[in-house]
Order: C-alpha cells, then sequence, then structure tokens
C-alpha cells in the first residue's frame, strides 16, 4: 500500500471529477483553503465556462469563490482524465447519480464510467473519495475493481465521503459543515481526510470514520429521515384541513420540542430537487435488493403524501377559480424547487405550474433563477420577466416557491394589476392576514380558511 504519507502537508495536489453543484462547490473550496485543485468535467461547454469564471448555474457565493480560486492560480479545469490521473494524489468523484428513467433505482452509469477512465490511468499510489450518493454496497464493489484495473493495483485506494450540503447555502455548507463522514478501508485513508478537512475539524465540525457501507447509508439515511420529517408535517396538514385547524401554528409547536426540532417541518408544497425524492427512490429498491423492502415501506407513503400536495394545490387553484381552470389566467410565483436555487429537478412548483396549462388553463410564470432551465423543460407555458407582470390579469396567483421576494411581496400592488384578488400560498410564507385585509382571497395548504 503506498498511500501518500499521512503527514501535514503531504497532499497539495487535488482532483475533482464533475462540476456540478457538489464538484464545483468542493474544487472552489479545496482551493481556497490552500490546495492546488484540478477540476474536471466530460462537458466541454461546461468547463469552458469555468476556466473563465462563468457559473453554469445559479449558486449564491459561488462565483466570488470560483474567481478567486482562478485568479490564485490554484484552480483550473480540464475535460482529460490523463491529466487528472497525472495531477493529483488524492481524486474526488462528484458525478451525478440520478434516477433511471424507468426505475426507482439510481443510474450510476456515470459513475462507472468515471471509475473505469481514471482508474486504468492511475500508474501511482493514490486515495479516491467518492462523494456522490450511492446504493450502499456500491463503494465495496469500487474498491475491488480499482485495484484490478489500475495500473498501481493495491496502491490505489478507494474512501466514501457523503456530502449533504443543501444546494443555495452550498458554499456555507461546505465551509462549515454539520459533519464529515469518512467511510474509510485503512488509518492512512483516514489520516488523508483528516488533513483535507483539517479546517473545519479544527472550527469543531465532528469527523466520523466509518466503514465503506456505513457511510453510503449516513447520506440516504439522512435525506430520508429528512424526506420523512417534511412529508409528517404536510400529513398534518391533511388533518388540519380536515379539522380547521392551523399547520403552521401546529409546526411551530412540534418545533420547540428539542426532540422534534423545527428543522425540515416547514408545511407547504413538499420537496422536490435533485436530491430528496430520487434518493428516498433509490434506497427503497436498495432495500429490495437487500431483502429487507419492509424496512423502508414507510418511505412509500413519504413519496405519496409529498406528490398528494401537488394535487391538492390544484384543487385549491381549481376551486378559487371556480370549479374549472379551463380559460382561467394564473400566475406563477416560483418554479425552482426551492429558494435561492435555479434547480427545476422533480420541482414541485413546475410540475403544479404544468398541471393546471394541461388542465386548460393559461399559466403565466416568473422565477429570480429558474426561468431559463424552465422554458427549456416547459416551452407550452408563458414566462414573465417580473413578478407584477406574471400575475398581471390573473384569476388566480399561485406562490410556489417561497423566495424572499414573493414573501415580501405587498398584497396591494399585486393586487393592483390581478383580474381577480385570489390567491393560493403553496409555501405558507404569507402573512394570511395582511392579504385578507386587502381584499384577498387567500388560501394554503393546511390552514382554516
Ligand atoms: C437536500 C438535503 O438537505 C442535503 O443535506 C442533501 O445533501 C441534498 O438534499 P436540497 O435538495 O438542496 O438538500 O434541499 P433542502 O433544503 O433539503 O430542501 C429539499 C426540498 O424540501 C425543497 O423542495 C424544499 O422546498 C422542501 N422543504 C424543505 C419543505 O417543503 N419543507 C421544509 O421544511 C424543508
Amino acid at each position: 500500500m503506498g498511500l501518500p504519507p499521512p503527514v501535514a502537508g503531504a497532499v497539495r495536489r487535488i482532483t475533482v471529477l464533475g462540476t456540478g453543484y457538489l464538484g464545483t462547490v468542493h474544487a472552489a473550496w479545496l482551493a481556497e483553503t490552500g490546495f492546488d485543485v484540478l477540476g474536471m468535467d466530460t462537458d466541454p461547454a461546461r468547463v469552458d465556462a469555468l476556466s473563465r469564471g462563468v457559473l453554469p448555474f445559479y449558486e449564491p457565493g459561488l462565483e466570488p469563490l470560483l474567481r478567486s480560486g482562478l485568479k490564485s492560480g490554484r484552480l483550473s479545469f480540464t475535460t482529460s482524465y490523463a491529466e487528472v490521473a497525472a495531477f493529483g494524489d488524492l481524486h474526488f468523484i462528484c458525478v451525478g447519480t440520478p434516477q433511471r428513467a424507468a426505475s426507482y433505482r439510481a443510474d450510476l452509469s456515470q459513475l462507472h464510467s468515471c471509475l473505469r477512465a481514471l482508474g486504468t490511468l492511475l500508474d501511482r499510489p493514490c486515495l479516491v473519495v467518492g462523494k456522490s450518493t450511492v446504493p450502499v454496497g456500491t463503494a465495496e464493489a469500487l474498491a475491488e475493481r480499482l485495484s484490478v484495473i489500475s495500473p498501481a493495483g493495491l496502491g490505489c485506494e478507494l474512501a466514501w465521503n457523503p456530502e449533504f450540503l443543501r444546494e443555495g447555502r452550498a458554499v456555507y455548507d461546505t465551509m462549515r459543515p454539520d459533519r464529515i463522514v469518512a467511510g474509510v478501508t485503512s488509518s492512512r485513508a483516514e489520516a488523508v481526510l483528516r488533513q483535507v478537512y483539517a479546517e473545519p475539524i479544527a472550527a469543531g465540525t465532528p469527523f466520523l470514520a466509518t466503514d465503506l457501507p456505513t457511510a453510503e447509508l449516513v447520506k440516504v439515511a439522512a435525506n430520508a429521515f429528512l424526506a420523512t420529517k417534511i412529508s409528517f408535517i404536510n400529513a398534518m396538514a391533511e388533518v388540519c384541513e380536515a379539522a380547521n385547524a392551523d399547520v403552521t401554528k401546529l409546526s411551530e409547536a412540534l418545533g420547540l420540542d428539542p426532540r422534534i426540532g423545527a428543522a425540515a417541518l416547514r408545511p407547504g408544497l413538499g420537496f422536490g430537487g435533485g436530491c430528496l425524492p430520487k434518493d428516498i427512490r433509490g434506497f427503497m429498491a436498495r432495500a429490495g435488493e437487500l431483502g429487507v423492502d419492509q424496512a423502508l415501506s414507510f418511505l412509500r407513503e413519504v413519496d405519496a403524501i409529498n406528490m398528494r400536495r401537488r394535487a391538492r394545490m390544484v384543487d385549491l387553484a381549481t376551486e378559487l377559480a371556480g370549479g374549472s381552470l379551463r380559460g382561467q389566467t394564473i400566475g406563477v410565483l416560483g418554479v425552482a424547487f426551492k429558494p435561492d436555487s435555479d434547480d427545476i429537478r422533480d420541482s414541485p412548483a413546475l410540475d403544479v405550474a404544468a398541471t393546471m396549462h394541461g388542465l386548460g388553463a393559461a399559466v403565466t410564470v416568473y422565477d429570480p433563477a429558474a426561468l431559463a432551465n424552465a422554458r427549456q423543460a416547459h416551452a407550452e407555458l408563458s414566462y414573465a420577466g417580473s413578478a407584477l407582470e406574471a400575475v398581471t390579469n390573473a384569476d388566480v396567483t399561485l406562490l410556489l416557491t417561497d423566495w424572499q421576494e414573493f414573501c415580501d411581496a405587498d398584497p396591494e400592488e399585486l393586487g393592483g394589476v390581478v383580474a381577480k384578488r385570489n390567491i393560493v400560498d403553496g409555501r405558507n410564507a404569507l402573512d394570511p392576514d395582511s392579504w385578507r385585509d386587502a381584499g384577498w382571497t387567500y388560501r394554503a395548504l393546511g390552514r382554516p380558511y
């Protein structure tokens, strides 16, 4: 075994393969902390943009970090696996593992092709660290494969170091993670990762060394728990609507119990994005393969509750529209899966907007960051350049993504341009009283009216 020696300053040159939200932030942060970093992606347009300091996606605070890395000379990008293999002794794999098209299982094709291309070029001892979210058992299989295909053989070691960053807060979460989980098979690999994360560790971030399968499981279990919490409060919203109770007050009261906690307890349109939906589905599929599908059958219900929120949103809008959406003008505020992001992957907001269009409504959408992505995916919708423009002449206004700009919207100003003062607050983000006082019919998921 010939990993770089675990002494301070030992690892200097690090590569990051895959430059999505995860890889780009990780690469820029590593450069910021003083490492020489080479980011790699198979997409030449992406590599070109990043090399010019231009982000191919929206992430607050990341562009300055990227530019500072480029300016310092410690950060660069390439499309070449050969350059990556020659450059680093430590390689982070950050490629995507989306849900397969016609299945709940994760699509690991990017991961396998990356490992294959890199592995065959690794001719000196190194540590390869997976950060992508994978089904439990993947890392052990990849470790074995890597030792077979790489010229350095057993000198190439594999570790798994899951990432817990939230989009929109990715820079902060990378600099100050809640915890660092390192799935390792040797104390030397652990020492290398402790060196890489010396700064957050010194700032108090707990570092947990585990075996490979436990590290993989931490990630999917954390996302399953968060999804369950969100669906729990949304299930309570269904009960609240039936009982004429207020789910926002219920959530506040529950969250004050330190055993429960307020995080991930905001009721509304539910979860979407590139992680929670596909991770709970992939987790169920993997549990089935392991013969323990019953252990995770509750996640089916978590998923179902989440999807019901979208249907309920359409129902509420239909009620406000007088029983049918056909011919109605609908103004939609927000299509990103959450605020401070341009990500529309499995976005509940975009799903609702497209469904309403399908039901015969004329839907006009505004989002501060996600318009270009939404337009590409749903050309049939109309797009506006501002919130005011989106709701002009609307019979019903829908708040679907809780961007601060929408939470601060003035009911009088919006009221001045709509056809009818009807609003459904899909994120429980507005103060119902001030909207009702301004003459709006206000409806929300899980609240009395
Ligand atoms: C999530 C995990 O939080 C992160 O740790 C993991 O690494 C990746 O997946 P992310 O997808 O960026 O991160 O978003 P998150 O902030 O968790 O929100 C996920 C979805 O749940 C969003 O659609 C959001 O609007 C929704 N949500 C979140 C709620 O509906 N209610 C809440 O209380 C919290």
